[in-house]
């Protein structure tokens, strides 16, 4: 028994390392330890045996017994190893290739590569880029900006209030105030971001986008805005482009102007082909944006903050997203920007 047991394990070994895949070794295994198999069946019968040689017989038969399980969970780990490399290389797959079909890229919207752009310009000019809040205070959004307590910009009718000193910001202009309390001076930022007004016809929606600029330095002038936005006007518009600031008011600057580039259909002639210029409608320039010389007043808000306006003076600008984004692109209802009509958004970009 006991040399039986050792020629089935020394059987059982050979056909283990023979075992090509791991199919053909669960043969092997049922074939030596299955229930039916030769050596379980000595190990049962080892009771039955005479006391004297149970011993050395159950020893044997367990050895046999464990070599086999060992041999076969060495060849299993072996093959399975085998196997998992082979699947993986028949398997593998290329997940930079292009799908079939090939898929469209998306798209960024108008809106944000327009504001990207003016962003790059003055990114280029040397400005930073700051944000602010949507729900502001009306510290920020009016009083702080010089508006007078009656002055009609804070009607509830032309205001989305939250609550009586809350609003939705009606412009990116607050965000001035909280960027000179973030920063002393010399301060140049642009703040491009969400405004809300309650207007709805061709030309306004209730949310549209604008990108503020302010530049607060010791010798900051209005040859200095003059400049600043006629670079900006060039390289939205085009090389030959003019600027010309004329006399506007709004609370927060003084003086305050709006700026007009020069028509970029007509090339500042007001005519096309004989005919009047459809988009200047003939007046030759085309108004692009607010501005003005930051008010004194304002300063007055955040001198504590390093703002002294003995010392130093500012330059600030508001300009319309969509307004650029029209303009450039000749769309023609404003509210084309919001439906998200993909024959729409696909012709960009
Ligand atoms: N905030 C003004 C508006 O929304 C634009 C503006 C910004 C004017 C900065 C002057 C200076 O109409």
């Amino acid at each position: 028994m006991i040399e039986r047991a050792q020629h089935l394990a020394a059987e059982a070994r050979d056909a283990v390392h023979g075992a090509s895949s791991t199919a053909d070794l669960e043969e092997v295994r049922v074939r030596y330890l299955g229930r039916k198999a030769e050596l379980p069946q000595m190990l049962r019968q080892v009771s039955q045996l005479p006391a004297e040689e149970r011993g050395g017989a159950g020893q044997a038969l367990n050895e046999a017994r464990r070599a086999i399980e060992s041999a076969v969970a060495g060849r299993a780990a072996e093959l399975e190893e085998a196997e998992l490399v082979a699947r993986l290389e028949r398997d593998r797959i290329d997940v930079t290739l292009p799908g079939d079909p090939v898929r469209e890229l998306g798209r960024l919207h108008l809106i944000t590569q327009t504001r990207r752009e003016i962003e790059d310009v003055f990114l280029g000019l040397g400005f930073d880029v700051a944000e602010g809040p949507e729900v502001d205070l009306v510290h920020y959004n009016f009083d702080a900006l010089n508006h007078a307590p009656g002055h009609p910009a804070r009607a509830w009718t032309d205001t989305f209030y939250v609550s009586e000193d809350v609003v939705l910001r009606t412009h990116t202009s607050p965000v001035q105030i909280r960027a000179m309390e973030a920063a002393p001076p010399p301060l140049y930022v642009i703040v491009p971001g969400r405004v809300f007004r309650p207007d709805s016809d061709a030309t306004h929606t209730p949310q549209f986008h604008q990108v503020e600029g302010l530049a607060v330095d010791e010798d900051v002038t209005l040859a200095d805005l003059h400049g600043t936005l006629l670079a900006f006007a060039r390289a939205t518009f085009g090389d030959e482009r003019e600027v010309r600031l004329r006399p506007h008011f709004f609370p927060f600057t003084e003086p305050s102007v709006e700026v007009d580039v020069s028509c970029f259909q007509c090339r500042g002639t007001g005519s096309v082909d004989g005919g009047r210029c459809p988009l200047c409608k003939g007046e030759r320039w085309i108004e692009i944006l607010g501005a003005g010389m930051v008010d004194p007043n304002v300063f007055g808000y955040v001198r504590e903050y390093g703002y002294d306006p003995e010392r130093i003076q500012g330059f600030a600008f508001g300009m319309g997203v969509e307004r650029i984004a029209m303009l450039k692109h000749e769309v023609p209802d404003l509210r084309l920007f919001y439906d998200n009509d993909v024959r729409f958004l696909e012709q960009f970009g």
